[in-house]
């Protein structure tokens, strides 16, 4: 399963924020909600301060699922981890400038492992520090927290690079959007020229996921 391609407005729902003892009940959900995409947060408790899943989780989970695997990797050594990564099932591998010394030469690894490359870069990094290689990408992530946990305030200032990238980049390439989006901030970060929303607490926080989806879809539109 591949990510969509560019025109439409998808929404990604962050795992993270799921229960995590049930976690193939909770993607075949979202998958009910017509979501083709889940955002799988990868921490290695070195580049970030906390811990989450590696390859074995979402090995198992690509056997229960058939949506596009975004994998969001906020480990200190990208590039001796992909691999482990479409191994195990990802089709989509994100990592962050801040964590990438050859950022060019590690897309070009990901495309030669067939899967799609994603850059990302926190809120304090500055567009100029991806803009030389995020035309060579499939899709590029703003961070809108500070990348670590979920349910953190959003950063509106931080959103304001998605405008920026969006006139680097044109339309043949996604604009993710990682960080506080829901119903009150989607409106804004679409509006700047995000295509790809990725939501953990708006969503798994309510009891009733597909009506938090279904909020989230009715606040852009
Ligand atoms: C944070 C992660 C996000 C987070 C999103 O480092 O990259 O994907 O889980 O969660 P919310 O939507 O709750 O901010
Ligand atoms: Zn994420």
């Amino acid at each position: 399963m591949r990510l969509p391609e560019p025109g439409t407005i998808e929404i990604a729902p962050s795992i993270l924020s799921a229960d995590f003892a049930r976690l193939a009940d909770e993607i075949a959900l979202i998958e009910s909600a017509g979501v083709s995409i889940v955002h799988l947060d990868v921490m290695d408790g070195h580049f970030v301060p906390n811990i989450t899943i590696g390859p074995p989780v979402i090995a198992k989970l690509r056997k229960v699922s058939r949506l596009a695997f975004d994998a969001h990797l906020m480990i200190s050594e990208p590039a001796k981890y992909a691999k482990a990564f479409v191994d195990a099932g990802a089709d989509h591998i994100t990592f962050h400038i801040e964590a990438a010394d050859e950022p060019k030469k590690l897309i070009d690894r990901l495309h030669e492992l067939g899967v799609t490359a994603g850059i990302t870069l926190n809120p304090q990094t500055p567009v100029e520090a991806i803009e030389a290689v995020a035309p060579l990408c499939d899709m590029v992530l703003v961070m809108t927290v500070n990348p670590g946990f979920a349910a953190q305030e959003f950063m509106p200032e931080a959103a304001k690079k998605i405008a920026r990238l969006r006139e680097i980049l044109g339309p043949e390439i996604r604009i993710e959007v990682d960080g506080g989006i829901g119903p009150e901030t989607a409106p804004e970060v679409v509006s700047y020229g995000a295509d790809t929303i990725v939501a953990g607490n708006a969503i798994f926080s309510k009891n009733d996921r597909i009506a938090a989806i279904n909020a989230i879809r009715k606040a852009f539109k």
